[in-house]
């Protein structure tokens, strides 16, 4: 066996180049083949990357798929992402539980089949949801689970159950992403302009980034088009991990040729040869048909050498992630891109100055270069008509929670929260979270308010909570999610997120008083200003939004108050902890 796993690995290594930069695609191939990841492979995979143990360690340690001890020949990935548990997700856990008659975590005794969780798939429109072997399951019931356990028993393929169906649900359509296109239309035209007249084109726009941060295109681009180095790189952001976000899934399936015209539009404009789509590993189930859809558009002349005839040359290699929402964090995917475990960089220098391998690099949402891809095409001016004051153009959405028609919705900015809640048939609503839990949480009082940069900004997760869910405890599942996702390497998010974790749940439990709810949000605020990157900077959120949009809830929670001292983070960190890359700035400044 010995010899054989050296020698499938060295295969491997050898198809990746024995390019350290690869080590992610080795890694997950080899997981892929051996099951499983052992301290023998990981070193036989040092070894053919010319690199040491400890960085494959690293790395593999780092990613949720990676596993290191053997499991089962089939691995169920249960999801628990609020909107799946909204959904009965825990009963088909349950389900799952008694068919194979093991717990979550482990493995049944004849090795068939391993339970695991996992978070949020994207697939929040038609949960519960599972990924079984890579292939997504969606709107699972208890009843189907005897019948999955069995197929998997027999060793069988599952992508041939009724449930392993992906809907797309695209409820509506908008003029800017989801409207026909025609492939080569914008790229024919880009190759018309200077690189200079294509920016200005973005610039008439006012197009700003989908990815969450808002921040203008045409400036991301001329800061790097400027920027000094031997090579520049576009990278697509499809790492889609915000809890409640789906859009980008949708994007990528019905419109796959415009994300890739959007990216070679950046990479002329920017001056790349090379184009990355860093695809999230949930979504490895989409990987054949894109590179399929890259296949064809070299055969068109519009990837490659000589781009429709002219003088410009570019191609695009899809990358797999290994699951790890933090990898969505521009910074971090570009330290995954590289084949490291994805750790948020310092900033500056910023992605466009010092991005992949040290080069000028553009990091854009899915979105934003559809959008950019259609500006070019019909124009600046056309694109900034639509929309709502410094907000320009449409919004895809991923709507999901209690609601009659969950699924995306292509809207123009400026829509309220009132007029999306009519549009998706939801009644009796008692909280919208806006942006995910990264985003916030808003009560009734609140939904005459817009989506758009300057009111209530998103990434496209909208969450809605009806009036007999349990607001705060779906929060505590919020929080729980960013401690399990913070990648560890500052102290204020790190320790914050687990202490403010506990510190919540004695409130929800009835243990806490006044003081406590005092201290929790010194504790939040202390987090959101420490922290070194938008997880931290946000992961209060979902506490400190509510506690200000729900005073109600808490107050019928707390105890009649007594003196404890509550724990004050900032004074401890102060005191002895080390505190690495405070960032002053806590609005994510993406350049
Ligand atoms: C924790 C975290 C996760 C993120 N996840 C994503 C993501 O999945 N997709 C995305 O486009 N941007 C994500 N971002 C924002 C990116 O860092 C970056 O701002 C974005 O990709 C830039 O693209 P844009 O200019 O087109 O918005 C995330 C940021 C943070 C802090
Ligand atoms: S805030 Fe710090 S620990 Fe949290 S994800 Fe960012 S870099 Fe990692």
């Amino acid at each position: 066996m010995a010899v054989e796993q050296a020698s499938i690995i060295a295969g491997i290594a050898e198809r990746f180049g024995r390019s350290p930069a690869r080590l992610i695609d080795v890694a997950r191939a080899a997981h892929a083949e051996l099951g499983y990841l052992s301290e023998e492979s990981m070193g036989l995979i040092a070894e053919a990357l010319g690199v040491e143990r400890v960085q494959v360690r690293d790395a593999v340690s780092f990613y949720h798929f990676f596993e290191r001890e053997p499991r089962g020949r089939s691995v169920v990935y249960l999801c628990n992402a609020v909107v799946e548990r909204m959904k009965g997700a825990d009963e088909v856990v349950k389900a799952f539980e008694e068919a194979t008659g093991v717990s979550m975590g482990e493995t049944t005794s004849d090795g068939a089949i391993s339970l695991a969780h996992t978070a949020c798939i994207g697939l929040s429109d038609q949960a519960p949801s599972a990924l079984v072997n890579g292939v997504p399951l969606t709107n699972l019931k208890p009843s189907d689970v005897p019948m999955i356990v069995e197929t998997l028993r027999k060793g069988e393929d599952v992508s041939s159950l009724p449930q392993a169906k992906v809907t797309m649900n695209l409820l509506k359509r908008g003029n800017v992403v989801f409207s026909d296109m025609d492939p080569g239309a914008a790229l024919g035209k880009a190759l018309s302009l200077t690189q200079v007249e294509l920016i200005n084109e973005m610039t008439v726009s006012r197009l700003r980034g989908r990815g969450g941060a808002g921040f203008p295109t045409s400036m991301k681009w001329n800061f790097c088009r400027t920027a000094k180095g031997e090579a520049h790189y576009v990278v697509c952001n499809a790492d889609e991990g915000e809890p409640g976000t789906f859009k980008d899934r949708v994007i990528l399936t019905e419109c796959p040729d415009l994300v890739f015209e959007g990216m070679t539009v950046a990479g002329y404009a920017i001056g790349a040869k090379k184009g990355f789509l860093y695809l999230r590993a949930e979504y490895e189930y989409m990987l054949a048909d894109l590179e399929a859809v890259l296949a064809k558009r070299r055969e068109a002349g519009l990837l490659g050498k000589h781009i429709l005839g002219k003088d410009f040359e570019f191609d695009i290699r899809i990358q797999m992630g290994a699951g790890a929402y933090i990898c969505g964090e521009e910074s971090a995917l570009i330290e995954s891109l590289e084949g490291k475990r994805g750790a948020p960089r310092d900033r500056p220098p910023f992605p466009v100055q010092k991005g992949y391998r040290n080069q000028p690099t553009s990091v854009n949402n899915v979105e934003t270069l559809c959008c950019a891809a259609r500006i070019v095409e019909k124009g600046g001016a056309w694109f900034a008509a639509m929309g709502h004051r410094d907000s320009k153009g449409t919004k895809a959405l991923s709507i999901s929670g209690d609601c009659e028609r969950p699924g995306v919705y292509e809207v123009d900015y400026g829509i309220t929260i009132r007029e999306l809640l009519d549009m998706v048939g939801a009644h009796d609503v008692q909280a919208v979270q806006v942006g995910g839990p990264s985003g916030q949480c808003i009560g009734p009082d609140a939904f005459g308010r817009r989506i758009c940069f300057d009111d209530l900004a998103t990434g496209g997760s909208i969450i809605i909570f009806g009036a007999d869910r349990d607001l705060l405890e779906y929060m505590r599942q919020f929080t729980e999610f960013f401690t399990e996702e913070s990648c560890g390497w500052c102290v204020p998010c790190r320790v914050g997120t687990t202490l403010l974790l506990k510190e919540y749940e004695k409130i929800l439990e009835g243990s806490g008083t006044k003081s406590d709810l005092e201290a929790l949000k010194k504790l939040g605020t202390t987090v959101k200003t420490m922290s070194r990157c938008g997880l931290g900077q946000t992961a209060a959120n979902p506490i400190l939004t509510t506690i200000q949009n729900f005073p109600g809830l808490y107050e019928a929670r707390i105890k009649a108050d007594e003196f404890i001292p509550p724990f004050d983070l900032a004074k401890a960190l102060e005191e002895g902890c080390a505190v690495t890359g405070r960032n002053p700035d806590l609005e994510e400044k993406d350049v």
